[in-house]
């Protein structure tokens, strides 16, 4: 089915709650739905909002359009947790009801406030010659999550950028508030983030220019900007579209990177002491939007956005896509950013079937579903392929092929089931330290897996779609290595 433009525009209510409902059905009963994974629970999923704790709770929202895999008339669709692993679906916080957000509630944050959490998004409108018009948003939501727009926009935006400027992400700092938005200017085309201040939430705001973020040019335009604090290090994460290969390599349509620096400059709005040359923020083909923040006791989560823009997944066919991934807490180490699951986690484990293998070994056990996880130390000096979601006859599986005498890692999803995104290549390639232990920690939900290597030191997600019976686990020839295996519960 063709998605025409009035197709994805068409309001709500014009849909039925029957329509709905089946959706909902076909979304649920599929296959390769997720099990402890954030997923739509119809249509299109998207980035990330309103990452938050508040009222004794953690809190996500994600970009939703409910009635197909499309890009259509978006809304945030909300969450809650008490341990950042299990989350509830708290329904539809925010929709494209006022004239300022009548083509979407789009991408923003949250932070919390005299026991409100007040949300700050982007406001997607269009005129009838389909002129846009960015404006960015206000909304407080109380704690039954209940939510109040305010009537009036934050601001607009200023004449030297152009239409694409959207995403805030909201700050407090010494007393004052901030927001980092995603930005192009108007003469050059370029990509930037673009800061603003007020005292107040609620009015106030002004222009404090754009971000110096690093001495090349950041693309054609910066999405999904985060600026949060780890171990005494100030990192921003953001989507640079469009970046120069050369400045730093990546596969996917587009990248979702990150730079250190020293501290960020609120007064003068620049990373100080940047590292300049961005790092891909995971090693695999589908992460980006990822949006990070400070919890209250000053540690540092990202949550990402599983699924890429102007991509097609094989479950469009049954109206839904996207997940978000697990959330994982940042650190720095040796100058260097790390990704670990949350403590949490441990408790999807089923500990009464977990499974302990050591020695030099072609067979893993093999797990009963595509539910579980995987940590295991594969001993230096070895090369070899390991074989995951296999199937029994030995032609499907996603090969990881590591080399650490080299230091290598390669991720090939190319026999693992349906094809996703080829035209950006099959494989991804990691580098590893050479003639060390590689550590591999791997989460398996159905169609998404997700690698940690090397404590987190990188992170490689992936979507694979493949017959769920695949279960075998092996290595192409014996090969020195311990580890466990966890059958996981549902979130
Ligand atoms: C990134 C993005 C954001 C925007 C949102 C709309 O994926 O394009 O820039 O706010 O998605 O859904």
């Amino acid at each position: 089915m063709e998605w025409t433009r009035e197709m994805r525009y068409r309001p709500y209510q014009d849909y039925s709650a029957m329509d709905l409902l089946k959706l909902q059905r076909q979304a649920g009963s599929s296959p390769y739905q997720l099990h402890y994974h954030i997923h739509p629970a119809s249509g299109l999923l998207n980035d990330p909002n309103g990452f938050n704790f508040f009222n004794h709770e953690w809190h996500v929202s994600y970009q939703n359009f409910p009635f197909g895999a499309v890009h259509g008339l978006k809304s945030w669709m909300h969450m809650s947790s008490t341990d950042l692993v299990h989350w509830q679906p708290r329904g539809m916080v925010l929709t494209p009801d006022t004239q300022y957000d009548s083509h979407g509630a789009y991408s923003g944050s949250a932070l919390a406030k005299d026991g409100h959490l007040f949300l700050m998004y982007t406001g997607n409108h269009r005129d009838k010659d389909w002129t846009r018009t960015p404006y960015q948003l206000g909304a407080w939501m109380d704690k039954k999550g209940q939510v109040e727009k305010l009537k009036q926009p934050l601001f607009s935006k200023p004449t030297n950028i152009s239409e694409h400027f959207r995403d805030p992400q909201l700050l407090e700092h010494n007393g004052h508030y901030y927001a980092i938005l995603g930005a192009q200017t108007a003469d050059d085309e370029a990509g930037h983030i673009d800061l603003w201040e007020s005292d107040q939430l609620e009015d106030g705001w002004h222009e404090v220019g754009l971000v110096q973020i690093s001495q090349y040019q950041m693309g054609y335009m910066v999405e999904c900007p985060n600026l949060v604090f780890v171990d005494d290090h100030a990192v921003m994460i953001f989507c640079p579209q469009g970046l120069n290969k050369q400045v730093s390599d990546y596969q996917n349509i587009y990248p979702n990177m990150y730079l250190i620096g020293d501290n960020f400059d609120f007064d003068h709005a620049a990373l100080i002491n940047s590292s300049n040359t961005p790092v891909n923020l995971d090693y695999g083909f589908d992460v980006y939007a990822s949006q990070a923040f400070n919890a209250p006791d000053g540690r540092a989560y990202v949550i990402s956005w599983v699924g890429l823009p102007d991509t097609t997944y094989p479950t469009d066919d049954e109206n839904w896509a996207n997940c978000l991934s697990q959330v994982k807490e940042l650190h720095i180490r040796d100058g260097q950013l790390y990704q670990q699951p949350v403590e949490a986690m441990r408790t999807l484990r089923i500990e009464s079937k977990r499974y302990e293998f050591a020695g030099t070994l072609p067979m893993m056990p093999e797990p009963l579903s595509q539910q579980y996880e995987l940590a295991m130390t594969i001993e230096k000096k070895q090369t070899g392929t390991l074989h995951l979601l296999g199937s029994q006859d030995g032609k499907h599986s996603l090969a990881l092929h590591f080399d650490t005498k080299q230091g290598q890692l390669v991720i090939d999803r190319d026999q693992v089931g349906q094809p996703v995104a080829t035209d950006h290549g099959t494989t991804r390639t990691i580098q590893l330290p050479e003639q060390q232990n590689l550590k591999l920690h791997i989460y398996i939900d159905h169609s998404l897996a997700e690698i940690f290597i090397n404590d987190g030191a990188q992170v490689a997600t992936l979507r694979y779609f493949a017959d769920q019976n695949n279960n075998r686990i092996y290595f192409n020839q014996p090969t020195k290595v311990q580890g466990s295996l966890w059958p996981l519960s549902n979130m």
